[in-house]
């Protein structure tokens, strides 16, 4: 039995959330060589439960033979055989009733050896778990230290007794499952291990062990004011009179703003009632500082010193600040005084290969990647991140929504108001604002997601309120069920609904016009990214612009889930849940990520990078209107430039001339005179905003918005010049045949998850009505009505289709012809929406031009639907080996296309990428119509205007070989490829146009 909590079996209580555990505390580490990082491979073992580890394993020398290697920081399912990882969404991964814990309770011990350094005899030595999922003990030297819980919040224990100078044998027991569990029931893996670092530190016996520092800033005199608490810690010894804490405010340059002050450490204990704690208070104010924003993320240094009676420095800290103030202004959220679009997304921590354990750089490269995709705000989904994540957004500049760890989600109508869950509601909320206040990015506090609302949420609202009053609260449940214009006032201040419908938000804003509504609105969660999603993003965003009250959100999510897994053949694949054994599990609802598991984009990050754009152009009056979005910097950092396409050619281009723009200003500028000049039926101008330098998320020259604006809208782009087009040999393209079925996307239908979405109202019943219709095994012929009129001359073949689709057939995924083309055709050129992928919902990004592509792997880690691109009036599909090309000319109005390696059927077969196969042929899909993607695998499905309605379609075209002229190159100029330019969010507009 483990000595002390054996016994006591804490891990089945939640009334009990630590033993001998320290206070949380903003203070950073200790730095240098008061500092010891214990991180990299130690040695573990595995127990069936926690009641089963014995004394031994904790103390003494470790039982030869019985320990493997772990990393340290790690999730032990994704290093170890002996345990898997386990995904679920809102089931608990086992059937007990809270606080129940199910037998078979997976405990590791994990235990190392560190040397205390002689110089550090007489310190307070500290032992630092970063985090430790679900709970942990830990045992120095055989003598036990502390007990913590809050998977996702770090633990101190004092170990000064427990230590010695010299070698010293650490064990940390986790348990994988415990009372806890049931308030971290987060939509993800259920992973287990010591995921961040552990360390030990010393302090001199009297100590600083706490700093606050709130930096706050008058918008309406820019100047800045700190107040600083520094807490003391005297230890065993007698609190001394004569003991100051020196604080000076530094620039980042080192400069210092704000001259040393001292202020003194109160030690009178027995005065009773004045004394009110060993914490020096110092108030400094008419700083003259620049203002901390996102896009303007100015760092200050406050350093403090502790002074003993003699006048000797006997501790040092120092933590970075930013001037700053939010605020709520009636329907207003305030950054500075001045109202922020809120362009968010929801993250995650997750790493493919090593689960909840992610370092500094993955964060960083998650943020660069964000903001190539003009993303400036980040809900920590679920729960406090890595300390690190906030030094970053705090200097690279992002706005934070720092959530609680709490969601009791499988119980959400009965923790919140259970009173054993009341202590550990509170600590896991108060510990997050103890450790993240001194954060200028943190801008709101979360209490957490999903787990109703409850007596427990307005104590930790109460709580939070009284300590922190320069933040406001955000809680969705809050509002879910009383209603988003007066419900749950006490634990939330925004109106933070997630996956609303458009119509619904538009209402709350007319609400808020009428006086009748006084929140702003930020979506906690939106346009959820499942596979191929967002459709609508730009709707959303139409109505967020122009309607009162409406601020923006925050997309779900950033990243995909997927876990590295290595398959019996030696390769290895994405897994999702239920792929490593685990049951019960909700399959691939954790991959709904704006990139891949790798920080791959999916095609839809380029509308996010659109529609966050920071700089909007518009045609109005004959010339060009343009805005500046951001609210605190100029647009002196990008640099203008325009294209015209003049009857679907590329006709000139050049730089714009644009001042700098204010914050939130615009100004008119005049059309280029090419443009002005331009004589033509269609006139499209399209202005690209690029860097002009290089930056920490991109090389110089990263669009980072561009809009198309049609001059003249008449619809001709004639392809390129007729050159001796021959007919189609039946080896290089089958005759079209009608087409209806599209691999069903995850917004159509969970197809891995059929009896869930039939049985509990998940995801959408789109699939399930086309299935049941047999869409996806009868002929398309059966479904709607075809007719063709095929008129083949020497020059190839001219195809008129017209369908009628009957009223019980209304809203199909396509209406259009499939045909398989000899696959060495496999480069595209054509005129229409791109060059990344689009559908007609989710195409405001993709501008008409001349466009190249490559056959494309396919971007989904559960294959589906994929590669369409819209409005195009001519396509090309070329053999660059031998020069010729398969052409397809609209007789009619423009047409949906894509062509890839995958028949609808195989895609629609397939669980995973992993067991796709490819056609031996190019597939290629020309439609009439094609339905949206919406986002019904969580939130709306496709509005009305994107799905294809009763009635009649028609799609005409030519179809025609163009053999390679001997000598000469038949095909156009090879354009740098855009198969990958969708990816980086935003850089496809770059030399994509094909001359
Ligand atoms: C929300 C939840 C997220 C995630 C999402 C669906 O309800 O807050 O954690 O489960 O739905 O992917
Ligand atoms: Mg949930």
């Amino acid at each position: 039995m483990l000595p002390i909590i054996g016994a006591l079996r804490p891990w089945a209580d939640p009334t009990m959330t630590s033993l001998l555990r320290l206070p949380m505390r903003a203070r950073p580490a200790a730095e240098g060589d008061r500092r010891l990082s214990l991180d990299g491979t130690w040695s573990f073992r595995l127990f069936p439960s926690p009641d089963q580890v014995p004394a031994d394993a904790v103390r003494g020398e470790r039982a030869p033979g019985q320990w493997q290697s772990v990393d340290v920081p790690g999730s032990w399912p994704v290093q170890v055989a002996d345990d898997i990882p386990h995904y679920t969404n809102i089931q608990m991964p086992f059937a007990e009733p809270p606080p129940r814990l199910p037998s078979r309770n997976p405990t590791g011990v994990y235990r190392t050896g560190f040397d205390v350094p002689s110089h550090w005899e007489g310190q307070r030595l500290l032992l630092h778990v970063g985090g430790a999922d679900s709970v942990h003990a830990v045992y120095l030297n055989g003598v036990f230290v502390g007990y913590g819980t809050d998977a996702r919040l770090g633990s101190e224990y004092d170990v000064t007794e427990a230590a010695r100078v010299g070698r010293n044998q650490l064990a940390v027991v986790v348990v994988r499952y415990s009372a806890h569990s049931f308030l971290e029931d987060q939509d993800g893996w259920w992973l287990a291990g010591l995921h961040r670092g552990v360390r030990v530190e010393a302090r001199p016996p009297v100590g600083l062990v706490d700093l606050d520092a709130r930096a706050d800033l008058d918008p309406r005199s820019g100047e800045g004011s700190l107040d600083v608490r520094a807490t003391v810690d005297f230890g065993e010894s007698t609190a001394a009179e004569g003991y100051r804490v020196r604080v000076s405010l530094s620039g980042r340059d080192g400069a210092g703003v704000a001259g040393p002050q001292d202020a003194p450490v109160p030690h009178a204990v027995n005065n009773t009632y004045e004394f009110s704690g060993h914490i020096a208070r110092l108030h400094r104010d008419g700083l003259r500082i620049l203002p901390w924003s996102a896009e303007t993320p100015t760092l200050y240094e406050v350093a403090a010193e502790l002074i003993d009676p003699a006048g000797d420095v006997v501790d040092a800290t120092r933590v970075r600040v930013g001037f700053r103030r939010v605020e709520i202004d009636g329907p207003d959220f305030l950054v500075n005084g001045r109202r922020v679009w809120i362009f968010g997304v929801n993250r995650h921590d997750h790493h493919p290969d090593t689960g909840a354990a992610v370092t500094a750089e993955d964060m960083r490269a998650d943020l660069a990647a964000m903001r190539r995709m003009n993303i400036n705000a980040i809900r920590t989904s679920h729960y406090p991140n890595d300390p690190a994540f906030y030094d970053l957004c705090d200097e690279l500049g992002f706005y934070v929504v720092d959530e609680a760890n709490i969601e009791s989600h499988a119980f959400n109508w009965y923790l919140c108001g259970d009173p054993r869950y009341r202590a550990t509601w509170l600590e896991r909320g108060a510990r997050m604002v103890a450790r993240d206040r001194n954060h200028p990015c943190v801008v709101q506090w979360s209490l957490g997601n999903e787990s109703g609302y409850g007596v427990n949420h307005d104590a930790l609202a109460g709580w939070i309120r009284r300590a922190d009053r320069s933040r406001p609260l955000h809680y969705e449940d809050a509002i879910r069920n009383s209603g988003w214009t007066d419900g749950g006032r006490h634990a939330t201040d925004v109106v933070c609904p997630m996956y609303p419908g458009i119509e619904e938000i538009r209402a709350y804003g007319e609400q808020v016009a009428a006086g009748a509504a006084d929140r702003p609105l930020i979506m906690c969660e939106y346009s959820h990214a499942m596979g191929n999603s967002n459709g609508s993003l730009a709707d959303y965003w139409d109505v967020i612009t122009s309607t009162p009250g409406l601020q923006g959100g925050f997309i779900w999510e950033w990243k995909d889930h997927g876990l590295r897994q290595r398959l019996p053949d030696g390769t290895t694949r994405l897994a999702y849940g239920g792929q490593f054994g685990d049951a019960p599990h909700d399959a691939n609802f954790v991959a709904d990520g704006l990139v891949s598991a790798d920080v791959e984009p999916h095609p839809g990050t380029a509308e996010v990078a659109w529609v966050y754009r920071p700089v909007t152009t518009e045609y109005v009056d004959g010339g060009l209107y343009v805005t500046n979005r951001r609210r605190f910097a100029g647009t002196g950092d990008l640099a203008a430039g325009w294209e015209l396409l003049l009857d679907g050619a590329p006709s000139a281009s050049g730089t714009l001339d644009v001042p700098d723009i204010a914050p939130g200003g615009s100004v008119a500028v005049p059309l280029p005179a090419d443009a002005a000049r331009a004589g033509a039926a269609q006139a499209l101008l399209t202005i690209t905003w690029r860097t002009r330098t290089e930056s920490w998320f991109a090389p110089a020259g990263h669009p980072v918005a561009w809009d198309q604006l049609a001059l003249r809208d008449g619809r001709t782009a004639p392809g390129p010049p007729v050159n001796g087009a021959v007919a189609v040999p039946g080896e290089t393209a089958d005759d079209p045949v009608p087409n209806v079925w599209r691999a069903a996307t995850d917004n159509d239908g969970l197809k891995l998850m059929e009896h869930i979405v039939r049985v509990r109202e998940m995801g959408s019943r789109t699939l399930i009505r086309w299935r049941d219709a047999g869409l996806d095994t009868r002929p398309a012929h059966e479904i709607v009505d075809h007719t063709v009129s095929v008129s083949r001359s020497e020059s190839g073949a001219d195809y008129r289709h017209r369908f009628e689709v009957p009223d019980e057939a209304a809203d199909l995924p396509r209406v259009g012809v499939l045909f398989r083309v000899d696959p060495r055709f496999d480069r595209f050129v054509w005129f229409g929406r791109g060059p990344h992928e689009n559908y007609p919902d989710r195409n405001r990004s993709a501008m008409l031009g001349r466009w190249s592509s490559h056959v494309e792997p396919s971007p989904y880690l559960v294959p589906q639907e994929f590669g369409l691109r819209t409005g195009t009036l001519w396509l090309e599909l070329i053999d660059d080996d031998r020069g010729d090309r398969l052409r397809l000319t609209s007789l009619g109005g423009d047409f949906c296309w894509s062509a890839t390696r995958y028949a609808p059927q195989a895609l629609f077969a397939a669980g995973n990428a992993s067991d796709l196969r490819e056609d031996g042929r190019l597939v290629v899909c020309l439609d009439a119509a094609h339905r949206g993607v919406g986002t019904g695998a969580c939130g709306p499905d496709v509005l009305p205007e994107y799905r294809i309605g009763p009635g009649r379609y028609e799609l005409a075209y030519r179809m025609e070989l163009v053999p390679a002229v001997q000598g000469v190159a038949g095909a156009p100029p090879h354009p740098q490829d855009s198969s990958r330019a969708a990816s980086g969010g935003g850089s496809q507009c770059k030399d994509r146009h094909v001359g």
